[in-house]
């Protein structure tokens, strides 16, 4: 089967973007458990490393700040062995990014449509720039101004109206894992 024992083969990571409510940290966690492969959720290793919440350093510090500490987080992983790896929404936004991230395994964008992402994005109060302050328009017009971005993934699988199985199963084997 697919995934017997790709644990032990695998020298490769798998890397997960797309925007956020995408699914990119359930499906890692499934993806994680039915590979073997241990889970890295690049935002919970920011918070690790610089001893802060998002919202917090967002506030206190800025968004540039965050992008820095996300790609020194990116960085960080670079010598190590096989992950999934769930990133955060906005990772696509820089250029060294997707150098460490292609060079870390296959990049594969977990696609959704604006009504599945808004729907999960509604109530999320940990996300600085998907607030109900800052309202639907907004945001929708941050993800029309990144689909470009998500589009250069090296994969692309669709999650709308699919079950979390479905999509893991489709990631593992357009990865070849
Ligand atoms: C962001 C997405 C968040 C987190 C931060 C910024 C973005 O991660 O990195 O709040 O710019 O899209 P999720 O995509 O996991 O929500």
């Amino acid at each position: 089967m697919l995934i017997s024992n790709m644990s032990k083969t695998s020298k490769k990571s798998i890397i997960l973007i797309g925007f956020m409510g995408a699914g990119k940290s359930t499906v890692g966690r499934a993806l994680a458990n039915l590979s073997g492969l241990p889970l890295v959720d690049l935002d919970a290793l920011i918070v690790e490393q610089q001893g802060d919440t998002i919202p917090v350093i967002f506030a206190d510090q800025g968004e540039p700040a965050f992008r820095r500490y996300e790609t020194e987080a990116l960085r960080s992983l670079s010598n190590t062995f096989p992950v999934i790896l769930a990133t955060g929404g906005g990772i696509v936004g820089h250029q060294e990014n997707w150098q460490l991230m292609r060079r870390l395994g296959p990049v594969i964008y977990l696609r959704a449509n604006w009504e599945t992402l808004r729907s999960r994005l509604a109530g999320s109060t940990d996300r600085p720039l998907a607030t109900a302050e800052r309202g639907e328009a907004d945001i929708k017009s941050l993800w029309l101004q990144r689909l470009p971005l998500y589009e250069q993934a090296d994969l692309v699988v669709d999650t709308d109206g699919r079950k979390v199985d479905e999509v893991v199963h489709e990631v593992l084997s357009k990865a070849k894992f």
